[in-house]
């Protein structure tokens, strides 16, 4: 019986665009309490989706189930399929090979990601043993081109250990070892919140080069729009655990249909002015209800 199942979904594969990312009702529970409500959306190879929404909203919860990666006290139920691969639920065996292969995960918290007792240049190493099977001279080269494309240039980077670098260069070093093993998703959980604003712009334009570069598709979580709408195409709004709205940047922006997304709107307005007030900018946006209900 599975083997005709399996010479039916062959048969239909080629007909249906492969995806590299659909989530069904996904929902995220306590024992008491539900966190995440039936949550849907799809990220196909290529594309660049927004999840935006505030504290607490369920945005790292959703990032860290797409790869089973919640603590144990929580439950996932509806669906994940990673490059058609169901995930919930999944034995620790089958999420091994997707786990920064097809997906590799930026935290907010680049410590979140590295052993603070490897060097880094072993840690990316690691991935790229792991998954594509390079050894020797070829993974040190490898190791050194991964931290070269995140503008870590001085193999003395490779040597370093977590607690000598800066935050920016700790973020781009947990940069390297997500794409490490060239997943198709990279899921990007509020990546540059933690550090500082010209750091910020720094990553973000690292994230959108190589990105674009390596054509992967992303999963981009915030909760400020104006650093989402950078980065994407398309956004999710999530409040306290439900997705109360979705579209693409632009019709967010221009003409938001749920109050909590036009509130976003405005609050990006307000700082957009006070920017541009900054940068002896006047004129544009001094209308911070412009749409906003
Ligand atoms: N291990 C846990 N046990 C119980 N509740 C949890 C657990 N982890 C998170 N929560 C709760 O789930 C909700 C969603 O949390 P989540 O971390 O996904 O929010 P978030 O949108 O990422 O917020 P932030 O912008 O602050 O990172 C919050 O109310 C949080 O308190
Ligand atoms: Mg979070």
């Amino acid at each position: 019986m599975s083997a005709a199942s399996e010479t039916a979904a062959t048969s239909v594969a080629p007909a249906s665009p492969p995806e590299l990312l659909r989530v069904t009702d996904l929902s995220i529970a306590t024992g008491t309490a539900r966190l995440v409500n039936e949550v849907s959306f799809t990220v196909a190879p290529g594309e660049r989706v927004g999840l935006i929404g505030e504290s607490g909203s369920g945005k790292s919860l959703t990032s860290l189930a797409l790869t089973s990666l919640l603590p144990s006290m929580l439950t996932a139920s509806g669906s994940v399929l990673l490059n058609g691969v169901e995930t919930v639920g999944a034995s620790e065996t089958a999420l091994k090979p997707l786990r920064g292969a097809v997906a590799g995960i930026v935290f907010q918290e680049p410590l979140t990601a590295l052993d603070p007792l490897m060097r880094v240049g072993k840690q990316i190493a690691e991935p790229m043993r792991r998954h594509l099977g390079l050894r020797g001279a070829a993974l040190q080269a490898a190791v050194l081109k991964a931290l070269t494309e995140v503008s870590l240039t001085e193999p003395r980077y490779a040597r370093a250990f977590p607690h000598e670098l800066s935050g920016g260069q700790r973020q781009r070093v947990a940069i390297a070892l997500a794409l490490a093993a060239r997943p198709q998703l990279l899921i990007a959980d509020e990546p540059t919140t933690a550090l500082d604003v010209t750091v910020q712009a720094e990553v973000l334009a690292l994230l959108d080069r190589l990105v674009a570069e390596r054509g992967m598709g992303l999963l981009f979580v915030s909760h400020d729009l104006a650093v989402v709408s950078r980065m994407t195409d398309r956004v999710l709004v999530l409040q306290r655990g439900d997705v109360v709205e979705e579209g693409t940047v632009a019709s967010l922006v221009h003409s938001p249909a749920h109050p909590y997304t036009a509130q976003l709107v405005a609050h990006a307005r307000v700082l957009d002015a006070a920017l541009d007030g900054a940068a002896g900018e006047p004129g544009s946006g001094t209308s911070a209800e412009d749409g906003a209900q």
